[in-house]
């Protein structure tokens, strides 16, 4: 059951799609305590011992969230430290799960505060500066019923084309239409399957979106289609930033139409990002973001079919009124160069002026010094600032559906709230080429399944800092189930393309294995999204009454009938594993065959080498396996063959 309570005067974020009588209330809810005041809106709730709190979507820690802060508050940081109490979306949902389970969704745009035992142990507490807000509270029978009523009123999640399920090379680095085919040769001539190649800010002229820089890449729409004969597909970046320059015409259109967000003065206003100064496109104005939306075209009819959109929290470097805000000193630095010189020299600037220039990053200050134009409203930037993300991304996805409405395309975002869900995906942004971070990647997938992000995925092998050989090859192992299978890093580091190590064969082995399984992870995908359920769940979602089921948090359900046990430490030949049921053991040999072994319920050690990809499948279920195809397009339905319980049978989702 769902209940719908009214504080104030919320903002229409349109995260929820469903009709729900608003109830009528005070200062009491079925569940918990609620004050409102002039300084904001607290929740408070006593948790019991048992009490585990899920959800939270794109948050660190652990699946269950107890024993820390999180704070809903978009950042571009590329430090996700467990002290970080932010990341780059915001989720405002949380099931309470124990003796009675209840979900609350606090639809408030801007920042928001969870305690969740951090100040006092066994108290919940949620707070926002402003009692303007809608809150959902849910009840059901337990933590998975309660998550799937939530799905149902947010709306269905986005579908992909079925390529975005292959696996996607991505560097920031790649610069020309050499770079692209260089890497794909070196694939296709190591039979390592793929299907995308991303291409990141370089393709662009100066950074300037919807540009192709014409000098790098000569004839984009015949290399584009040249890459599409190979099955390969190109997937451009787009920056929320708008670089100012004089005859850039989507930067003076969006000016003479008024479609940038403004200061207060009217005059619009500027922040550094990759391309310098830049404005931000008003994407929560309806027209403005119709007009965003439309300039992706420009890219599709060069026949691009895919999309990630970036640096959406927005991300700022520094504003005009930041530096000015600033001494002469730093003045006299960032006059002389332009915004990667800032970056690339900041070992020439003293140390105390460097600290300054740094803090000018997202500045809470800036986010203070824009406005939104709504319904003919000014709204501060910091009122709704967790929705810009998804309006980017809105925009991109309504426009689709006007260019070209019978046509899927590939669309994800790094910035998110919920409702942004049904027109993208997300990936997980800048992690470390760090063993913890692919736990917390594992950790992440189900809270956001939860919340509806069912594309995700993180930068496999790790985005900053240098990767390893084991590092890469078991973060593919557990990237071949995720619904995003990319492998990314930043500018500088190591080489980390799957062609760049000793052993090709196991890289083409573990990528192979997402090829052989794609028919079921698609068709367990679909029936997640067309079922409002969740493809990635803990364990305590199917084994609520088993203790430690509920308290194992380094392995996850994966549709119906698997169970996920990544390995996630360096030096080891396999891992402790913890069965909740008798299940099959399953592991994907090097040599193509694949090993099977029933193991009874309780606690196991399993031998995992390099090259292996392992997995459960449960009790009496079985799956299906294809042979291994070079992409998507070159799946063979034809070699299908089950894996698993012999008397099973399995259905699939079309
Ligand atoms: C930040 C993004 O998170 C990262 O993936 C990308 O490579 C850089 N921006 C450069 O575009």
């Amino acid at each position: 059951m769902v209940k719908k309570y009214v504080f104030g005067t919320p903002f229409e974020t349109e995260a929820v799609v469903a009709q729900i009588a608003v109830e009528q209330q005070t200062t009491h809810i079925d569940c918990g305590s609620i004050l409102v005041e002039e300084s904001g809106f607290t929740f408070c709730y006593e948790m019991d011992k048992q009490d585990v709190i899920y959800g939270l979507g794109e948050a660190n820690r652990g699946i269950n969230k107890r024993g820390y802060l999180y704070v809903s508050n978009c950042t571009d940081d590329p430090h996700h430290t467990e002290e970080r109490t932010s990341l780059y979306g915001a989720h405002n949902f949380i099931i309470l799960s124990g003796k009675e389970h209840i979900g609350l969704f606090f639809d408030y745009p801007s920042e928001m505060t969870f305690d969740i035992g951090y100040t006092h142990q066994d108290r919940l507490v949620v707070r926002c500066a402003h009692a303007d807000l809608y809150l959902y509270m849910i009840t059901g029978e337990s933590a998975y019923d309660v998550a799937r009523q939530f799905r149902k009123i947010i709306g269905k999640s986005y579908i992909p084309p079925k390529f975005a399920f292959g696996f996607g090379q991505s560097r920031w680095g790649y610069k020309t239409a050499q770079d692209v085919e260089t890497v794909v040769k070196n694939y296709k001539d190591n039979q390592i399957p793929i299907d995308m190649v991303y291409m990141d800010i370089d393709y662009m002229q100066d950074y300037k979106d919807f540009t192709v820089n014409p000098d790098r890449f000569p004839d984009f729409p015949d290399f584009v289609q040249k890459m599409k004969q190979q099955n390969i597909h190109l997937i451009p970046i787009i920056d929320a930033g708008v670089k100012i320059e004089k005859d850039y015409d989507i930067y003076e259109e969006g000016v003479e139409k008024g479609y940038f967000c403004k200061r207060e003065d009217g005059s619009e206003f500027v922040a550094s990002v990759w391309p310098g100064w830049t404005h931000f496109p008003d994407v929560l104005n309806p027209e403005a973001r119709a007009w965003f939306g439309s300039k992706y075209e420009i890219l599709i009819n060069q026949g691009i079919d895919g999309f990630w959109n970036d640096m959406n929290e927005p991300a700022i470097f520094f504003s005009r009124e930041g530096i000015e805000d600033l001494n002469q000193e730093i003045m006299s630095y960032v006059e002389k160069w332009d915004t990667e010189q800032i970056f690339e020299n900041a070992d020439a600037i003293p140390y105390e002026v460097r600290g300054k220039i740094e803090r000018l990053q997202n500045n809470p200050e800036d986010y203070k010094r824009f406005y939104h134009c709504v319904d003919g409203k000014k709204i501060r930037h910091d009122r709704v600032h967790n929705l810009y993300g998804f309006n980017m991304t809105r925009a991109a996805s309504e426009a689709f559906e006007k260019i070209a409405p019978d046509q899927k395309f590939l669309l994800f975002s790094r910035s998110s709230y919920i409702g942004m869900h049904r027109y993208g995906g997300i990936w997980t942004g800048d992690n470390q080429s760090w063993w913890s971070h692919i736990l917390l990647n594992l950790k992440m997938m189900p809270s956001l399944h939860m919340c509806g992000f069912l594309y995700t995925g993180a930068d496999l092998g790790g985005f900053g800092a240098n990767t390893t050989r084991d590092l890469l090859l078991r973060w593919l192992a557990f990237g071949v189930f995720t619904p995003l299978m990319r492998n990314h890093t930043a500018l500088g580091t190591r080489e980390q393309e799957c062609y760049q190590f000793e052993g090709i064969e196991d890289f083409r082995h573990v990528i192979g294995v997402r090829y052989r399984l794609l028919p079921y992870l698609y068709s367990e995908f679909l029936r997640a999204a067309n079922e409002d359920d969740l493809y990635f769940r803990p364990l305590g979602f199917d084994y609520p009454d088993d203790r430690r089921a509920v308290e194992t948090e380094d392995q996850l359900m994966l549709g119906n009938e698997v169970m996920l046990v990544p390995v996630y430490t360096q030096n080891v030949s396999g891992r402790v594993v913890y069965l909740p049921e008798e299940m099959k053991f399953v592991k994907f040999l090097p040599d193509g065959n694949i090993y099977e072994e029933t193991l009874e319920k309780g606690t196991h050690y399993i031998d995992v080498a390099l090259n292996e990809v392992p997995l459960f499948i449960r009790k009496d279920k079985c799956i299906p396996i294809v042979d291994v195809a070079q992409s998507v397009e070159e799946i063979d339905m034809q070699t299908v063959s089950y894996i698993g319980y012999s008397q099973a049978t399995y259905q699939f989702t079309e």
